[in-house]
């Protein structure tokens, strides 16, 4: 299957969700990091980062470009004239790019949402431009608060740099809940949860993420010192955040492993509800984050906790919602619903070509 027919088959899956679902719908927009995936397009080796985000611009252009061929009034359903849809305000695309050709238009009225909420999750320089350009939900692995903080400046005044109101691009950290009725609980828990990674070489599984053999270094060596300034071509994000937890908790190689091993590298939240509460409010009071995307610690039954025992002490401080505040996952997300043709105007990624206006 061709890359064009991909960003048609995206944006129509995009564009059925949003409408079955009543304006439900978000996209993970993911560039892949790995040679495999890559080999389940047709190609030998990945595509390296600047490229991937090249292609990555084009293609939101065209999908969005796609949602944009209707007008919001194009359809019409009027039983008395039988007239479904005004022709007159359906329009092709005709995108010509480096790497697409698409002509459209589509064969579905514009999404309820205008466009389903578009989520991304590419930390590195490139990711963050992406980002900043056509993201609205960023997913980032960040577990410092300092460096959650630095995070979260820099994406919104890079999202002001190409013409965007920074409060519609939302940075939602990764952060993992380790929550008991008490301290002591949560402690238990986090202990058993520890005790049964049992992880044979959690270098190895350091190894992947760093694109390196740490097969030859000391694991009492100085993370830090190893993980200095280090790029690879899969997630520079995950590596950042490694490096950042290396610096804070001055840990040595094995020591991070075994952190990584039980956090990944997402923030973590552990104690009663009331400390739980305690360190959301503290990061969201701190600017480093407008959420967080909730990760389990262990499933069945962690998400339920966090439910039935931190949300109640959110909603106590005014910091969590008691009601919906309306029905499309935008409103829940305090998003509004996005202008036909809105993303034209935002100045263009520093290595790719001006954007095309939508056809009247
Ligand atoms: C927190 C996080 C979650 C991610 N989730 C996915 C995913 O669900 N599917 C996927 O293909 N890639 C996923 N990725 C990979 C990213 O989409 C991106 O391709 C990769 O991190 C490269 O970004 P970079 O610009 O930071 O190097 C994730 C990355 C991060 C940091």
């Amino acid at each position: 299957m061709s890359v064009e027919a991909r960003a048609v088959d995206v944006r129509f899956e995009g564009s059925v969700l949003d409408h079955l679902s009543g304006g439900r719908a978000a996209w993970n927009v993911v560039t892949s990091t790995e040679d495999s995936e890559a080999q389940n397009f047709g190609l030998e080796k990945q595509r390296e980062r600047g490229n991937r985000y090249a292609l990555a611009d084009e293609f939101l252009k065209v999908v969005f470009g796609l949602w944009d061929t209707w007008e919001d009034d194009a359809l019409v359903l009027n039983r008395e004239t039988n007239v479904v849809i005004d022709p007159s305000k359906v329009h092709p695309l005709n995108h010509e790019g480096e790497h697409f050709r698409v002509r459209g238009p589509l064969n579905l009225p514009r999404p309820p949402q205008g466009y389903p909420v578009i989520a991304q999750a590419g930390s590195s320089d490139q990711g963050r431009d992406f980002a900043a350009r056509w993201t609205e939900l960023i997913f980032t692995p960040q577990p410092v608060l300092k460096g959650a903080q630095a995070f979260y400046q820099d994406i919104k005044s890079r999202a002001e740099r190409v013409g965007r109101n920074p409060d519609e691009v939302k940075v939602m950290p990764g952060a993992l809940i380790i929550v008991g009725e008490s301290e002591g609980i949560a402690r238990e828990k986090e202990d058993l949860l520890r005790s049964l990674i049992g992880l044979k070489s959690p270098q190895a599984l350091l190894s992947s993420m760093l694109e390196r053999d740490l097969s030859q270094v000391p694991s009492n060596a100085l993370a830090k010192e190893v993980l200095a300034s280090r790029e690879v071509q899969g997630m520079q994000g995950h590596v950042d955040a490694l490096a950042q937890i290396a610096e804070a908790e001055n840990l040595t190689i094995a020591q991070l492993a075994e952190r990584f091993s039980h956090s990944l590298t997402f923030a973590r939240f552990a104690g009663s509800p009331k400390q739980v509460a305690d360190q959301i409010e503290a990061w969201f009071r701190a600017e480093a984050c407008d959420g967080f995307i909730i990760r389990p610690s262990y499933l069945p039954g962690s998400m339920e906790e966090f439910v039935c025992l931190v949300v109640p002490e959110l909603q106590k401080r005014g910091l969590f919602r008691e009601e919906y505040e309306g029905r499309t996952l935008r409103d829940h997300l305090g998003l509004k619903r996005p202008e036909r043709g809105s993303w034209v105007e935002r100045a263009p990624m520093a290595h790719s070509e001006p954007l095309r206006k939508v056809s009247a």
